[in-house]
């Protein structure tokens, strides 16, 4: 292997998942301030300001507040080149976010510790588990009065299906958190609360559970506590074992508050020997592509739209997964089925996008997209190369569009084609009713999104009828709609590949098609061929 091939060690690539307000951008804004990509406590929060000021080519993030699209973060930290992902941290996302984990190697999932398990965090784990991908726990707010930690934990359990570990664990929570416990060092991190966002270090003293000195550090009574719950912890807790945190079962997990700059050293300085380095990648024939392989290649894992109003361009981001990548290297587009030149790439750094002329496996570039791209493709040295297929996830919320401007029915056909293209929405045909697709959307905010883009992008008025259904199925049996239709099937449509797809209002609903009709097989995910995008 050569020495630049090893580069990829150096690279983490990883995701942030939680439900709103949970904490996401205040830890991701730690995390940079400890890897001194950014100076400042606040900095993130003025550039999701700066950026819902300037990216103005959505006059919705403006109003919401909200950022609707995702990026890359990019830090140093300790020799090693940290790649974020972020994911939108809003109420309604897009499937972007989901397809967004299929481009990290390991996530870090955030908690409220007054509130535990939320949905959202639920949607995104699952992805993480699809993937099989390690995942690592923060639990967060402990500053503020929390639920029981055995309690937390057994709800992880219970609701997510993975074993947890804690490797730090409070003490007290609210006005009486008095720090954390870091078990495999056996010390005391003592919380003294500072001015929000300051950044000082806690202090940490060592100090054997069963001595005095606890006592005297934490007083009597919270002295005990800790004693005893660690020893139920250290008796009946899990054992640590590092290819179960691997395969993504069993997750370590660190309390501790965001805010207060509370636990994020010991958190961090554990992720960076957790988290994995580049992993192999399957291709579509079955066989690994080795990240050190002498072999660039890279997958399109996510499609950005007009970034910059002025230039209508589309960035593609495309996940290294093997080799160097050069500034103006030709490579092979497979589903073109032909060699293209990579010249205006870019990388994010925390505050900034710049050019990029050399980059490894693990990292993130943003392709400049003249159109050339879709969510799935594959690039490469070295002749074609076939990555496994990204997945399309089933919608939650579906919407019949209505044209209101009947003359301008070309225009919204290349709209929607282009946005289902970007991955933004999903198109099902109704048999008999083509003429009014269906769009099949993750968060309900898409459906303003789109009606906004397709008539300040391409001219059409629209509007949606909303549809009362929550999940897709992938129909494996059926030849036609109309046989599923006679399995009772509420609709039973075609996706943009022609496979058919069953549409339910419920849980109930799907449960009851799936126990009637035993010989078919109902797929929550499909995946995007290069080519089928
Ligand atoms: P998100 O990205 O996951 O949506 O969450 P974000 O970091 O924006 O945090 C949501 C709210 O929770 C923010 O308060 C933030 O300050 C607060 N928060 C984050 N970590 C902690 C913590 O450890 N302890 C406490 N007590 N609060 C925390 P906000 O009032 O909504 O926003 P802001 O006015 O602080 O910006």
């Amino acid at each position: 292997m050569s020495s630049t091939s090893r580069e990829f060690e150096k690279r983490r690539t990883f995701a942030i998942i939680s439900h709103p307000d949970a904490g996401k951008t205040t830890l991701t804004e730690k995390l940079l301030l400890y890897g001194g990509a950014i100076h400042q406590a606040g900095s993130v929060k003025s550039r999701k300001a700066k950026r819902s000021a300037t990216s103005d080519w959505m006059a919705l993030e403006k109003q919401r507040g909200i950022s609707v699209t995702s990026s890359v973060l990019q830090f140093e930290y300790d020799s090693i080149r940290w790649n974020l992902l972020d994911t939108p941290g809003h109420n309604d996302f897009s499937e972007d976010t989901y397809r967004t984990l299929t481009a990290a190697d390991c996530a870090i999932m955030i908690l409220d510790a007054a509130k535990g398990v939320e949905p959202q965090t639920r949607k995104l784990f699952r992805v993480c588990r699809m993937r099989g991908i390690p995942i690592v726990t923060f639990i967060n707010k402990l500053d503020r009065p929390a639920r029981d930690s055995f309690d937390l934990l057994s709800q992880v359990e219970d609701v997510l299906g993975i074993q947890s570990f804690p490797y730090t664990w409070p003490i007290g929570s609210g006005d009486l958190f008095q720090g954390v416990y870091e078990r495999s060092s056996k010390r005391v991190l003592r919380f003294e609360k500072g001015e929000a966002g300051n950044s000082s270090k806690a202090e940490a003293v060592e100090v054997d559970l069963d001595s005095d000195a606890l006592n005297e550090l934490l007083g009597e009574d919270a002295a005990d506590t800790l004693r005893g719950e660690v020893e139920l912890l250290d008796g009946a807790g899990e054992e640590w074992d590092e290819e179960r945190f691997l395969k993504g079962e069993l997750s370590p997990v660190f309390f501790g508050s965001a805010l207060n700059s509370f636990g994020i050293e010991p958190f961090l300085d554990r992720f960076k020997n957790l988290c994995p380095i580049p992993l192999p990648r399957k291709t579509a024939d079955g066989t690994e592509l080795e990240p050190g392989s002498d072999r660039f290649s890279a997958f399109i894992f996510k499609i950005q739209a007009n970034m910059d109003p002025s230039h209508r361009d589309r960035i593609a981001f495309a996940r290294i997964c093997s080799g160097s990548f050069e500034g103006g290297m030709r490579v092979h587009h497979f589903r073109m089925g032909k060699s293209i030149r990579l010249n205006r790439a870019e990388q994010f750094f925390a505050q900034d996008r710049e050019t990029v002329m050399e980059a490894y496996a693990g990292d993130i570039l943003g392709l400049y997209d003249p159109g050339i791209f879709r969510i799935g493709d594959t690039l490469s040295s070295g002749g074609p190369l076939l990555f496994d297929a990204v997945p399309r996830f089933s919608p939650e919320h579906f919407g019949r569009i209505q044209l209101l401007d009947p003359l301008k029915r070309k225009q919204l056909q290349k709209g929607i084609q282009q946005l289902a293209e970007e991955g933004t929405v999903q198109l099902f045909t109704e048999p008999g009713r083509e003429k009014d697709p269906i769009c099949g959307v993750v968060g309900k905010l898409q459906f303003e999104v789109l009606t906004y883009r397709v008539q300040h992008e391409y001219g059409a008025k629209i509007s949606f009828d909303i549809l009362p259904f929550k999940y897709a199925r992938w129909l494996e049996g059926p030849e036609t709609p109309e046989e599923a239709l006679a399995q009772r099937i509420p609709i039973a449509v075609h996706d943009r590949d022609k496979k058919i797809v069953g549409l339910f209002r419920d849980d109930w609903e799907v449960e009851r098609a799936v126990r009637d009709v035993p010989d078919w097989t109902f797929h929550e995910t499909s995946p995007i061929r290069a080519g089928e995008g």
